[in-house]
């Protein structure tokens, strides 16, 4: 019998050896998943809500979990995103990544949520169309040398730095043009201490336009998110340049930004990016 119910944190145990066996391809610079405590710290940071964590139990041992979380979409209403899904090896086809799949849909229906979507990679594909999801648009990692990040310039729009948050900002909670999910996990990194950053809120008479997060990921590169809210859509370029920009102070040779592939072309708008379709796939249910 394998029972569905909310994570704790004592299951970090239990689901390390989850994670040996489905993420040996993950953290491998860190030397794979070694300490209990590194699967903690996934599952406290600043993007991880406590109502978005199930995990499945049999004879009293964790053998797989769902983390989900919701953001708004100003255009398509609530969107749920499932962070990860991982199922012990030894329990795999066996029912449990589709019982904890429906019982995260009915957690995130709850929270008003219209749709789902999940990243796949294309081993675990087949799962998600089995599972009745669809593969929506794809998935493009663009880069720029930091030196011909154009310098727009604006009258209309005040920037302001976020210092000293502890919690995800209320104003990094969604998603417009950005890839689900992706503002937020940005943010959290930053947040948390995992990375050194700077996250932005762009203002025009007072009203929210944009939002954008950027990090130094090592020596060679930084990476950014920057969003528009539907009133900030003709800022876009502003927005996107000013905040991949910020990478030049950290000397780096270049920008980097994963999107989604439909809205290449308010990137391509400004600037000439470098861009190719990423293997991972976005899959999403309507809920
Ligand atoms: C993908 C994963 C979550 C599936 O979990 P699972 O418990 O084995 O899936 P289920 O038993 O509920 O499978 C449902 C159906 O999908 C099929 N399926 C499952 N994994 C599959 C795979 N990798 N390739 C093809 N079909 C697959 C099953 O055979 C089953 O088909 P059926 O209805 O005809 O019997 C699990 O294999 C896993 O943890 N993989 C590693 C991590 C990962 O890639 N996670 C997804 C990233 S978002």
């Amino acid at each position: 019998m394998v029972t569905i119910r909310n994570g704790m944190m004592k299951d970090c145990t239990d689901l390390l050896e989850v994670y040996q066996g489905t993420r040996w391809f993950y953290r491998t610079k860190q030397g794979g998943y070694t300490t209990v405590e590194q699967v903690k710290d996934e599952h406290r940071g600043a993007a991880f809500e406590r109502w978005g964590w199930l995990v499945a139990e049999e004879k009293g041992k964790v053998v797989g979990e769902i983390v989900i979380r919701a953001e708004k979409n100003p255009v398509s209403g609530k969107v749920g995103i499932i962070r990860n899904l991982d199922i012990d090896v030894r329990n795999q086809k066996s029912k449990i990544g589709t019982n904890l799949t429906r019982a995260a849909e009915n957690v995130l229906r709850k929270k008003r949520a219209v749709r789902v979507v999940a990243t796949t990679p294309p081993a675990a594909y087949n799962y998600w169309m089995k599972v009745n999801y669809f593969a929506r648009g794809s998935i493009m990692n663009i880069s720029l040398s930091t030196a011909k990040v154009p310098v727009i310039k604006s009258t209309k729009i005040k920037i302001v730095q976020l210092k000293g948050q502890e919690k995800l900002p209320k104003s990094m909670r969604f998603s417009n043009i950005a890839y689900p999910g992706s503002l937020a996990e940005l943010t959290a990194r930053v947040i948390n201490g995992e990375l050194r950053g700077n996250l932005i809120e762009y203002y025009s008479d007072g009203r929210l336009m944009g939002v954008g997060a950027i990090a130094k990921s090592n020596s060679k590169n930084a990476e950014f998110v920057a969003d528009v809210t539907k009133r900030g859509t003709p800022f876009a370029d502003f927005i996107l340049s000013r905040t991949a920009g910020m990478a030049r102070k950290w000397k780096v040779r270049k920008v980097k930004s994963t999107i989604p592939k439909d809205y290449l072309g308010v990137y391509t708008a400004f600037a000439r990016w470098s861009s190719e379709v990423s293997t991972d796939i976005p899959v999403t249910r309507l809920l």
